[in-house]
């Protein structure tokens, strides 16, 4: 685990959580270190679809004079045990929808792993259950809730940059082609755009909000899944319906580029660039605690936030903030949100010509 490095994080006032995790794989790992980090949250339940790995990583992280969590054969008897608030959805996406759905249904708050699912009628039946069960559901885009982009917020939204004009964000990596890993196979949701494209989109889209018009080009490998995507979106001149404050200048036209791919390493470097001065969040800017913040005509300021410790602990702390004010969902990363990012995949699939098997 790290030991030594780690600190708790005090949020006063917050109500103890239990949470559950569904599929203990490589990133439930990672979370359920930064549940350590969260003062009032712990590890209550773990289930697999194999008992003995659900037990494996149950004794992994249990905690030091606390009893193991309990390990589940399945994820039908995690949803029905009483002692567990929260359940983190961390299995490959093509399941994200039905298990977040069975969890609603069983009144557990949810917390899914990023993308929310495969396409926007998913994310739309997600939302329905989480509305009809009021209960909390919140897509996982931790970068969302890191101090780094709070900042960028409150430095646009002081004007420091201007109008804002123009984002783009990259994230690439080598991912050897396996017909069947999560990454190319269709049927567990593979692709680059849902996978690591997320990461861009959701930041244009957080932004400048819901583009006008997308123009999208890019390669499918061979199990038809994308390997490489690029998309460029367009803005009205007054900025998009849901994001009006973010142009002031009626004769221009934000846009954003967003590009993304399994085949190569790329810088992972964004830029937000405004009519007064630009960000610039180096490598690896989705998950950085630092950028630089050059307004024209000025000397570029690197502006240093918290060092980061795991980064999850940002987005289980709004979880159990939401929860406490009796929320079923977040106001900073809305159900209406993940519903305006999902439908941006959509549009951005159809042109790359990618189609998930429950289509
Ligand atoms: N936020 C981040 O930084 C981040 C990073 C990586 C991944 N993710 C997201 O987390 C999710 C899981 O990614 P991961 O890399 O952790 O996945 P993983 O380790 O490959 O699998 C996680 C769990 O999913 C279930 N699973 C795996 N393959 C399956 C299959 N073929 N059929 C049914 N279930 C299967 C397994 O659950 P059982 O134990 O029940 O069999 C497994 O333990 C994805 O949606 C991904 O986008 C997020």
């Amino acid at each position: 685990m790290g030991g030594a490095q780690f600190r708790v994080i005090i949020f006063a006032g917050m109500k103890s959580t239990t949470w559950g995790i569904i599929g203990p794989g490589k990133i439930a790992n990672k979370f359920a270190i930064a549940l350590t980090l969260v003062e009032n949250a712990k590890l209550g339940a773990v289930a697999s679809r194999d008992l003995s790995k659900a037990q494996a990583f149950a004794s992994q992280h249990a905690t030091p004079g606390a009893p193991i969590p309990r390990a589940y054969g399945s994820y039908e008897e995690l949803v029905t045990d009483p002692e567990i608030d929260a359940i983190y959805i961390a299995t490959p996406h093509g399941y994200h929808a039905e298990q977040a759905i069975l969890c609603l249904q069983h009144g557990k708050a949810v917390l899914c792993e990023k993308p929310m699912a495969l396409s926007g009628r998913q994310v739309g039946l997600m939302v329905d259950a989480a509305r009809s069960h009021r209960t909390f559901l919140m897509e996982a885009m931790w970068t969302r809730f890191l101090p780094m982009i709070e900042k960028i917020d409150s430095i646009i939204a002081e004007g420091q940059i201007g109008a804002l004009q123009y984002v783009r964000a990259d994230f690439g990596f080598l991912a050897p082609f396996n017909p069947e890993g999560r990454l190319y196979n269709l049927r567990l949701g593979g692709g680059a755009l849902l996978d690591i494209g997320v990461y861009p989109l959701f930041l244009a889209l957080h932004l400048l909000g819901e583009p006008e018009r997308i123009v999208a080009t890019g390669h499918r490998a061979p199990t038809g899944s994308d390997d490489t995507c690029h998309a460029i979106l367009e803005y009205p001149a007054n900025g998009s319906a849901t994001n009006p404050s973010t142009t002031g200048d009626s004769t221009t036209t934000p846009s954003a580029v967003v590009s993304c791919t399994l085949t190569c390493q790329t810088g992972i470097t964004a830029e937000i660039a405004g009519t007064a001065g630009m960000i610039r969040i180096p490598t690896a800017w989705y998950k950085n605690d630092h950028f630089v913040l050059q307004r024209t005509g000025e000397e570029p300021q690197t502006i240093q936030l918290e060092p980061m410790v795991n980064g999850f602990e940002y987005q289980i702390r709004e979880v159990m903030k939401c929860m406490e004010e009796g929320l079923i969902e977040s106001p900073k990363m809305s159900l209406e949100f993940s519903l305006m990012l999902a439908r941006t995949m959509d549009t951005i699939r159809v042109q790359l010509g990618v189609k998930y098997p429950t289509e």
